[in-house]
């Protein structure tokens, strides 16, 4: 059945009755909280009321999921998020903690009528110190430009990903980001060296640190990290950085089959070790929404037509290659190694037969290219059609089972016109993370796919030793699902958490937890 983003949010959740509706008396209040200006920039709050205001807040990036928020309120600082919250807790009102609106499981946007706090103007400059080696950010401030600013003082930000140039520290931290550098660097887990949080009732806990070590009881702030906005409100974080490296070195493959990429992948251990920084994965589906001029390897090959096939295996695969180090011709020399043992050791599965040799970037500006024609996959798909996103780990060897399995459900057990529906799948793999994606070209398949996909996908990743959620989280579009990858006991444990931290159910509800019977 094919829903209105106002229907699909009421297909996943009823609107609980005791969240009080906000009214003019709440209004009043939050205009006065948010009129009282910042101590430290005196910058004012805002509240914006107006249907055309609150909309891109009402909304999620894939237009799939829409509330109706009465009020997005913008605070300054921790003080306002922490009058807002204690106000909200006492008064049964809904929030919902918004950063740059970039997720892709439903966990950032109102459902019904629950308020949007959105920490967009607490985007004071980050604070760099390549003493501590690490970066002090608020919650708004873009990802891509607390890079930048690490960058210039010759730093490394840990976390990179498509979304960058929108997504906010805030909401990497809440939501345990992932990204192209997860392999090398690690989590936010790995990486949050301190963090201020606003809790659901209210009480500003400062963490902040830069300490590495620091045993003294319980280390709260990983509650935090990837609760998804369900526990608290993530004001500003402290961050490890890394030494920038001197030398980035890009190339790109294509391999005829699955086999030689986890071949590939092992002999990219081998070569590059401690500089390999990210191994990307994208099939030749995933490709087929890009503009042309960016696929570099030709599409046209009679290898391409996979649906022609029985196997339901790739046309191809594309695997885009980076290592940071420290020495531009040890790199580069080590890289050309690489590339010379993979063309011998996987003949012509890697070439071809000499057609397709390897891309060993040259530039600055071809690097760019290569990465902008991977982080572009999900973007061109998402405009092709309606698009199912999955987002599952697997053990590395595993990967791609998903994809192939779901193409034969969808092709050949629920018989949809492969003309009209992509299945592709692309991904971090060293991280054993595949996007899986299911694009409805012609927006006419929903009952088929509805059918094909849900409860399917999940079943098939807790059955095959995966994950349902990888990196992108549990939002509401995970969160009947939980029960595939974490123990009836695990769950309990989270809902006590959840009851004993936030009594009125306030923060972000309906996401991440079973609903409350
Ligand atoms: C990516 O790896 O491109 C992001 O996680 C977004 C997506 O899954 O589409
Ligand atoms: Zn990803």
């Amino acid at each position: 059945m094919s829903l209105t983003p106002v229907e699909r949010a009421a297909h996943y959740a009823t609107r609980s009755s005791r969240f009080a509706k906000a009214g003019p008396k709440h209004l009043a209040y939050f205009k006065s909280v948010l009129d009282q200006p910042c101590s430290v920039t005196q910058r004012k709050g805002k509240m914006l009321t107006e249907k055309a205001a609150t909309a891109p807040y009402n909304i999620d990036w894939m237009s799939q999921i829409q509330g109706d928020t009465p009020a997005v309120l913008l605070p300054t600082c921790t003080k306002q998020v922490s009058a807002i919250l204690r106000y909200c807790q006492e008064e049964k009102l809904a929030v919902v903690p918004q950063g740059g609106n970039t997720g892709l499981v439903y966990g950032a946007e109102p459902v019904f009528d629950e308020l949007v706090l959105s920490t967009q103007l607490m985007s004071a400059p980050p604070v760099v110190s390549k003493d501590t080696m690490s970066v002090e950010a608020e919650a708004g401030v873009i990802l891509q430009q607390c890079q930048e600013a690490c960058a210039k003082a010759g730093m490394l930000f840990p976390l990179t990903m498509g979304s960058k140039g929108s997504a906010m520290i805030g909401g990497t931290v809440s939501t345990n980001a992932g990204g192209i550098h997860f392999a090398r660097y690690g989590s936010m887990h790995a990486n949050v060296l301190g963090l201020e949080v606003v809790t659901a009732k209210g009480d500003v806990l400062n963490m902040m640190s830069t300490l590495r070590k620091d045993n003294a009881g319980y280390d709260l702030k990983h509650l935090f990290i990837g609760s998804e906005g369900t526990l608290g409100v993530v004001t500003r974080s402290a961050i490890r950085l890394y030494q920038q490296p001197r030398s980035k070195q890009t190339a790109m493959f294509r391999l005829s089959n699955f086999e030689s990429v986890l071949a590939l992948y092992h002999l990219a251990q081998e070569h590059l070790a401690e500089c390999l920084s990210a191994f990307e994965v994208m099939d030749g589906e995933s490709l087929t929404t890009s503009p042309a001029n960016q696929v570099p390897y030709k599409r046209t090959d009679k290898n391409d037509a996979f649906r022609a096939g029985s196997d339901f295996t790739a046309a191809y695969f594309c695997v885009l290659v980076e290592t940071n180090g420290s020495s531009e011709t040890h790199d580069f020399e080590k890289l050309s190694e690489f590339v010379e043992s993979a063309q011998t050791r996987l003949g012509d599965q890697l070439s071809g037969g000499g057609a397709y040799e390897p891309i060993l970037s040259q530039s600055a500006a071809q690097t760019a290219q290569l990465w902008e024609l991977r982080e572009g996959v999900p973007v061109h798909l998402a405009s092709s059609g309606r698009i199912y996103k999955y987002d599952v780990s697997f053990p590395i060897d595993k990967f791609y089972c998903i994809v192939e399995h779901t193409r034969e459900i969808v092709y050949k057990k629920h018989k949809v016109n492969p003309a009209e529906v992509l299945v592709v799948g692309y991904g971090h793999f060293g991280d054993g993370n595949v996007h899986l994606n299911v694009i409805d070209l012609t927006r006419s398949h929903a009952a088929e796919l509805d059918a094909a996909l849900y409860p399917g996908v999940y079943e098939f990743c807790a059955a095959h030793g995966g994950s349902i959620s990888a990196e992108h989280g549990v939002g509401m579009q995970k969160r009947d699902y939980v029960h595939l990858s974490r123990t009836p006991e695990t769950i309990r444990l989270m809902q006590d958490v959840k009851r004993m931290m936030d009594p009125n159910g306030i923060l972000n509800p309906y996401k991440v937890l079973p609903l409350d019977t």
